[in-house]
């Protein structure tokens, strides 16, 4: 029977997980995160992203963006540091000194530029990091079949929505299907999946899945998955295992989406209610 495979994420689980603060510590211990995120019109998915990787404990976060982000970026998170890319619209290029950063969250707002493909495909073929990636990355690769036969194997989080799960998986038949599916691919790329949904499914390379607890439909509004994927870079930047940012990252997310719900409600709630609340999600869960 495959059943003790399945788990539930409950509080206790994740409480041990998390990390204390050393009083003697400073920013660079807790990493420097890289954002590739926005496009022209989607600047709001790289705000929310980096407010929330900021949220979640980050020591450094620089921000690569259209150059049309650049003002926005700048303005909205002034705690970031941001770089330009050449292209007005979108991203078509990685920045120089990939070495100073110790996780790439890649995604949000992007689009799927022929450019942007490209900067995808050198970005898998060249770097070392572990990578966190979201959105239209996720779609760039299930559509090409050379980007997949490339995937760095155990070092990357995928974080699709069920479409996006789908273009990368294939067709599933049903929600029993669907998290087979979810078992085999991370074991044959060895990487971590979290399927995004009401109970979010986390896919390990040894064929655990475990079920997220928190969360309410509140959070069924457009920026919430940009959000989590600023939250699980955080995490592995401060040298989380992949696991356990899986993990830590869902659950906080959820939470701070069921904390942000007791005040504004499920109905009146946004993405950036998410943001604001990470900082209570933490200490509650501490
Ligand atoms: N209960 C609990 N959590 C939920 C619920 C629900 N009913 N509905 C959604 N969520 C959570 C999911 O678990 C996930 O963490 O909200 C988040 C939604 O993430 P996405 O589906 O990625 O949505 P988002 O990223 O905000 O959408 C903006 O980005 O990925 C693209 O195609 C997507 O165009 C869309 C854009
Ligand atoms: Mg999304």
């Amino acid at each position: 029977q495959a059943q003790t495979n399945y788990r539930y994420t409950l509080a206790s689980d994740v409480r041990s997980l998390l990390k204390p603060r050393r009083k003697f510590s400073h920013k660079g211990l807790y990493g420097h995160a890289l954002l590739l995120s926005g496009g022209f019109g989607k600047m709001g998915a790289a705000v929310l992203a980096a407010r929330a990787c900021l949220r979640s404990g980050v020591g450094l976060l620089t921000v690569h963006a259209p150059t049309a982000g650049y003002t926005i970026l700048q303005t909205a998170v002034p705690e970031a540091m941001t770089l330009a890319d050449k292209h007005r619209k979108h991203i078509s290029e990685l920045p120089d000194k990939m070495e100073n950063y110790n996780v790439v969250g890649i995604g949000p707002g992007i689009g799927k530029d022929k450019d942007t493909k490209t900067a995808l495909g050198q970005l898998l073929a060249t770097t070392s990091l572990p990578l966190v990636i979201d959105a239209d990355a996720i779609n760039i690769i299930a559509g090409s079949d050379r980007l997949k036969a490339q995937l760095p194997r155990n070092r990357i989080i995928f974080t699709p929505h069920p479409k996006e799960f789908e273009r990368l998986v294939g067709k599933t038949k049903n929600d029993y299907d669907r998290l087979e599916h979810l078992k085999e691919f991370c074991k044959e790329y060895s990487c971590y999946v979290c399927l995004k949904g009401s109970h979010t499914a986390i896919g390990t390379p040894e064929g655990r899945i475990y079920f997220n607890t928190t969360g309410n439909a509140g959070m069924a509004t457009g920026g919430t998955g940009d959000v989590l994927t600023g939250v699980i870079t955080a995490l592995v930047a401060q040298n989380y295992s992949l696991e356990e940012a899986c993990l830590l990252g869902v659950y906080v997310h959820g939470l701070a989406g069921d904390l942000a719900a007791q005040k504004v409600g499920e109905i009146g709630l946004v993405a950036s209610d998410l943001v604001d609340h990470l900082p209570q999600a933490f200490l509650t869960l501490a």
